[in-house]
This record gives C-alpha cells, structure tokens and sequence, in this order.
C-alpha cells in the first residue's frame, strides 16, 4: 500500500512523534510512505515528498512539525478537493493518515465521502477537545509549560503580594485552563465551558485566606469574559488596592519538546494508525478512552467540552479556600 501522512491545523508538540511512528511502522511493514507537507494545502498543491526511515530520524523530541502544517480554507472547496484527488492518484496513494484537531477529520470525512480514499485520524491539538479521545496529541505538553510559566509567575506574585491573570489558549476548551489551574494551586478559573460570573469570581477573591499574599487567575482565551484584561480590569474596580498584573502567554504553549507522555502516546497513535488501515479500517478517528485504543468514525468527532469540568472545577475551588 502506498500511504500518505500530514499534519493539519494548529501544530503541536508530538507531531513528529506519530509522523515518525506512521513512517516506519509502515516501512517496516513493506508498504511505502508520502510526507505531505502544509497538511491539506500540500495536497492541493502537490507537495508531496517519498519518505524512507532517515526523513524521520531525530525528529522524536522536536517540537511543531517537519511537515508543516496550515488551515487549509481552499480544502473546503470541492474544486480543490478534486484537484488533491488527481494528485494523490497520479502518484498511486491510497491511503492517508491525518493528524490534526476536528478540522482536520471534517476535511478527511468529506474527502473520503467524495473521493473514496482510506482515512484515519490521530487527535493532534493542545486543547484536548475532540469527542471520541481523552486525550489528544500536544496538551501534556502544554499544560506543563503552562505550569513551568506560572510557577515563575508566582516567585513574583509572592514576593510583591500582586494578583496575577493569566491568559492560557483555548478558543472553544477550558482543559488547558483547568488543568493548570489544578496543578498551580490557582484561586479561581474562568472557562468558556461555565458562564462567567463576576459576582464569583470577587467573592472568591475577597474570602481567600487572610495572610494568602499572591493570587494566580486563569483565564481561557475563549471565556466569554473576554480575556484576562478584562477580568484584571474588573478585579482592579472592586480592589483598587490590589496591585494586579496580567500575562498572556499565547503560543510559547503550544512550542517546545514534547513531554514524555506525549511522545509515547503520539508514537503508539501513530503505530496503530497505520495497523487500523492495514486491517481495513478507514474514516475513524484513533484515541485513547479509559487507557485502551478507541476508534470513532469520523462523523461522531466534534468538539467536546465537558471533560470532566464540574468535576476538576469543583476541586480547584476546594483547594483554593
Ligand atoms: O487549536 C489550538 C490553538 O492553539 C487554540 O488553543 C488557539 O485558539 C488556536 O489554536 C490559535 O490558532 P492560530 O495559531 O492559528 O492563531
């Protein structure tokens, strides 16, 4: 079988992990693997390379992806589509691993629906917010720089007794959020999971222990606050004698070498990705549920929010008192 592999949306780090596993567990299969590079923009534009075992050597603790990747608006253009058909079948691809958030299996979906390829996905975005996987390529590593971040953060909260708010990714998933927020001892978080409550949040503020110097607020780029300078404005009008500081820290969370978790769940993804096509499986999403290899079809994954939010949310409010 001749099998492709891409990267698509945002990067993040174990890409080159499941890359690396896709390519040689096929290799060493007998099959023969494309890279395509700027995921579905790659194949529109045939950018489509033969790889052998050493185009993926020493990639495994290398951060964003040696494929590239992109946000292909053209690929939701049947024309395109069309044009990415011929240039997989003039080279004899039939198959394709993709890797990537629930942009990236719409695209496979539709691809498969029009043009017949063999698909499967691997979960690859650091917001942990795909239904069908409690886990997702990218997010162990995230978190941890987010803690890493907010651990420095705090050597200064402390020693100025100042309000920290902090910013974290997450357009539509507060997992990034939440999890820090745990992991950081932090005194509230704001999600776009829960609806904001300002009146909460001060109440929060203003019953946390007397003698508690610092404070770490965490807000998820998509809480429907509007983003940690309008919650710092906020905490700054019912504490003008708080000295509050605000820090977004944006795409240094989504850099970096992949953690450990990462590069062994990205690996074994990427190694039953390509076992799934060989057992003629196609159009399923690959994860982990509950520790054990899951496939969901492709039309079941969408984003999903709710993983485990009450119940972490519940937690970082107890431990906050
Ligand atoms: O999907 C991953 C993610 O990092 C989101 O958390 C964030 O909202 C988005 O990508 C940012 O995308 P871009 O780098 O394209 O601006």
């Amino acid at each position: 079988m001749k099998i492709g592999v891409l990267t698509s949306g945002g990067d993040s780090p174990g890409m080159n992990a499941c890359t690396r596993a896709v390519v040689r567990t096929a290799l060493g299969l007998g099959h023969e693997v494309y890279g395509i590079y700027y995921g579905y923009e790659g194949l529109i534009n045939n950018e489509i390379e033969s790889f052998d075992e050493k185009a993926v050597a020493n990639i495994i603790h290398r951060g964003g992806t040696i494929l590239k990747t992109a946000r292909s608006k053209r690929f939701f253009e049947a024309n395109f589509r069309a044009h990415a058909a011929k240039n997989l079948n003039d080279k004899g691809i039939e198959a394709l691993v993709v890797i990537g958030g629930d942009g990236t299996v719409a695209g496979a979906a539709e691809f498969n629906r029009e043009h017949g390829f063999k698909l499967v996905g691997c979960p690859g975005t650091i917001d942990n917010d795909l239904f069908g996987s409690d886990y997702t390529i990218g997010f162990d590593t995230a978190v941890n720089t987010v803690i890493e971040s907010i651990d420095r953060l705090r050597d200064t909260a402390e020693s100025h007794d100042r309000v920290f708010v902090v910013e974290v990714m997450g357009r539509d998933s507060g997992q990034i959020a939440l999890h820090s927020a745990l992991a950081v001892g932090a005194e509230a978080v704001l999600i776009p999971e829960t609806k904001y409550d300002t009146e909460k949040l001060i109440d929060t503020l203003s019953k946390s222990r007397a003698g508690k110097s610092s404070k770490i607020v965490i807000v998820a780029e998509g809480d429907e606050s509007g983003g940690a300078y309008k919650v710092a404005d906020k905490i700054k009008g019912y504490f003008p004698e708080l000295d509050v500081r605000v820090t977004v820290l944006g795409h240094t969370q989504r850099g970096g070498s992949p953690s450990y978790v990462d590069r062994k769940n990205a690996s074994i993804l990427g190694f039953e990705a390509v076992k799934a096509l060989l057992d003629g499986k196609q159009n399923v999403m690959l994860g982990f549920l509950k520790g054990e290899i899951s496939y969901t079809p492709f039309e079941k994954v969408k984003k999903h929010n709710d993983l485990g939010v009450e119940y972490m949310l519940k937690i970082v409010q107890t431990l906050a008192k």
